[in-house]
């Protein structure tokens, strides 16, 4: 989320987010970091509870994307001018409708691919509006990128964490031997941030199989 924000996206204070999923797990993050680096943020989520979350964090609208275009929305929300970013992890469905919510110049950052990889678009609106398209994975990396990504999330983002601006949203911690039940709790839908799996050296070795 970091390094496709503020690195590749290069979100500037002023700017404007929006960050789709906003009460999952990346999207609390994204909402906290770009409200604390000076970004009015827009997030979407699924449920009134989980856009009330997204509020709560700090975003200035939540937008239900399932009672509401969120295209509209956006479009009404900033007057018609568009966001200069979209973290999107919905990817195919949401491609041409991430394009039409982009301000001039502005820059979709594709992070994940839940609703899946493929879509048909027309390039038009890229021309005309200068609109980016990027994105990115972690765990190809080297080492010394990681490195870099770590260092920078150090220098940047811990003090906010010292201080209290930004904090990691757990919604519940299993021991690792009820990992089931932590998919089970991730596939109702109903928590807001990470679920946790906690290991104790020693007491979790792998059974065989
Ligand atoms: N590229 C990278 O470096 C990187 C790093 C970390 C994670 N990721 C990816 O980012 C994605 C999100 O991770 P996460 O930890 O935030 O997961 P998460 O906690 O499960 O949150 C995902 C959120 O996406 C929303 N969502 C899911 N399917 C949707 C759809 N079809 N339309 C609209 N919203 C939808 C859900 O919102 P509601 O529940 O409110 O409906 C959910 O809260 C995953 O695909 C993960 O693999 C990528």
């Amino acid at each position: 989320m970091w390094t496709n924000v503020f690195e590749r996206g290069r979100l500037q204070p002023g700017q404007t987010l929006l960050v789709h999923g906003g009460a999952g797990g990346i999207g609390t993050t994204a909402i906290q970091l770009g409200r604390a680096f000076g970004a009015t943020v827009i997030a979407t989520a699924g449920a009134p509870d989980r856009c009330e979350a997204c509020l709560r964090l700090g975003a200035s609208h939540a937008i239900d994307y399932r009672t509401e275009d969120f295209v509209a929305r956006v479009r009404e929300i900033t007057a018609g001018r568009g966001v200069d970013l979209v973290l999107d992890i919905v990817g195919g469905p949401y491609l041409a409708r991430n394009l039409e919510v982009l301000a001039r110049d502005g820059r979709l950052l594709q992070i994940g691919l839940m609703g899946g990889a493929r879509a048909e678009i027309s390039l038009g609106p890229i021309l005309q509006r200068r609109l980016w398209i990027t994105g990115s994975t972690l765990r190809p990396r080297s080492v010394e990128e990681k490195g870099l990504i770590a260092r920078a999330l150090e220098s940047r983002v811990w003090p906010l964490v010292e201080r209290g601006e930004v904090r990691p949203l757990v919604h519940a911690t299993f021991p690792l031997a009820r990992a089931a039940d932590a998919h089970r709790l991730m596939e109702s839908g109903g928590y807001v941030g990470k679920i946790v799996l906690t290991v104790r050296a020693g007491s979790e070795a792998p059974s065989g199989g």
